[in-house]
């Protein structure tokens, strides 16, 4: 951990990958991979955020996003806490902006926020003196799940430019597809989305992406395939006939997956609808599924973003 890094992305937030430029992508992503070594070491501490509190505030489930926000936050050495919002007054009716001037008011350094509204992240860093961090705010952006993928894909291929990389499934509910394509983009990878019509937005063309409804075209030269949750809490009204039908038109086998290119390799953001958006054939084989991989960078990349905000506020 001696090697010097120039880091460029200081903040003051991190609330998506729109606003960042390549550089500040790079230095992301150099940083995080000397935390994937440390990580790997017995000792997985250092003292970069001690004296500094960290605050996860979850509106959403979460299992990889909350739990390596606080494992990233321990291991630099900061105070966490997870607020439980079940048992906080937010059953009480409290309003998500008086939380977090409540919170903010206990002088935390970082705050971490996942709700289901797009922008909520944004209109809290407006309210709050501390970083904020946005986890997942409606369909908008996931900004560090985005920067986590990238950074398991270039342990594996170096350069992201000139990759082929189609995201499948169900775009139009995904901030996970958001933040994937603004940055791979950015990086000058070649992405291609495939849904059926009722899962992408009408507008996705525009993104500097193409587009396809059939899964067997979209797939054919791809270096990569990542695939999206179904997610079905947030349909109004069924987007797909039946879970069955949706695997065998677009749910990820072994099949589909021999159409792209020899060796293509498998992503997913978890957590997994088995037999609808993937097969459990393809999803648990260690010789195309990045997956664990995934959930192995989402540590370090958390430990890259607290580090390089915290350091860019100096009292
Ligand atoms: N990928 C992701 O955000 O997973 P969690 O919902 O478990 O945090």
């Amino acid at each position: 951990m001696s090697k010097s890094y120039s880091d460029t992305f200081t903040g003051p937030h991190m609330l998506g990958i729109a606003g960042l430029n390549r550089l500040e992508v790079i230095s992301l992503l150099d940083r995080a991979e000397q935390f994937v070594a440390l990580n790997r070491q017995r000792k997985k501490h250092q003292d970069l955020l001690n004296g500094r509190t960290l605050i996860n505030l979850f509106f959403e489930p979460s299992t990889r996003t909350q739990s390596s926000f606080e494992l990233a936050g321990k291991r630099l050495g900061a105070d966490v806490i997870n607020m439980a919002i079940q048992t906080s007054s937010i059953a009480k009716g409290e309003t998500l902006i008086d939380t977090a001037v409540t919170l903010n008011a206990m002088r935390p350094d970082l705050l971490v926020v996942r709700h289901s509204a797009s922008g909520a992240a944004a209109l809290l860093s407006q309210k709050v003196d501390c970083a904020v961090i946005n986890a997942g705010d409606g369909a908008h952006e996931h900004p560090t799940q985005a920067l986590l993928d990238a950074l398991t894909l270039r342990a594996h291929f170096g350069d992201l430019s000139g990759l082929k990389i189609a995201i499948c499934g169900d775009v139009v509910h995904s901030r996970v597809a958001r933040s994937n394509i603004i940055l791979l983009t950015l990086m000058g990878a070649q992405v291609r989305l495939c849904a059926p019509p009722t899962l992408l937005p009408t507008k996705a063309s525009a993104w500097g992406v193409e587009v396809f409804h059939d899964m067997k075209q979209a797939l054919v030269g791809c270096d990569v395939v990542m695939v999206l949750r179904l997610q079905k809490e947030r349909m109004n009204s069924a987007c797909v006939p039946s879970s069955r039908e949706y695997f065998h038109y677009f749910g990820l086998d072994r099949e589909k997956l021999n159409l792209a290119k020899k060796g293509a390799l498998v992503m997913h953001p978890g957590p997994m609808n088995r037999g609808v958006e993937i097969d459990s054939e393809i999803a648990d084989d260690p010789n195309v599924s990045l997956i664990n991989e995934q959930v192995e960078s989402g540590v370090a990349m958390r430990m890259a973003v607290l580090a390089s905000l915290a350091e860019g506020r100096h009292e």
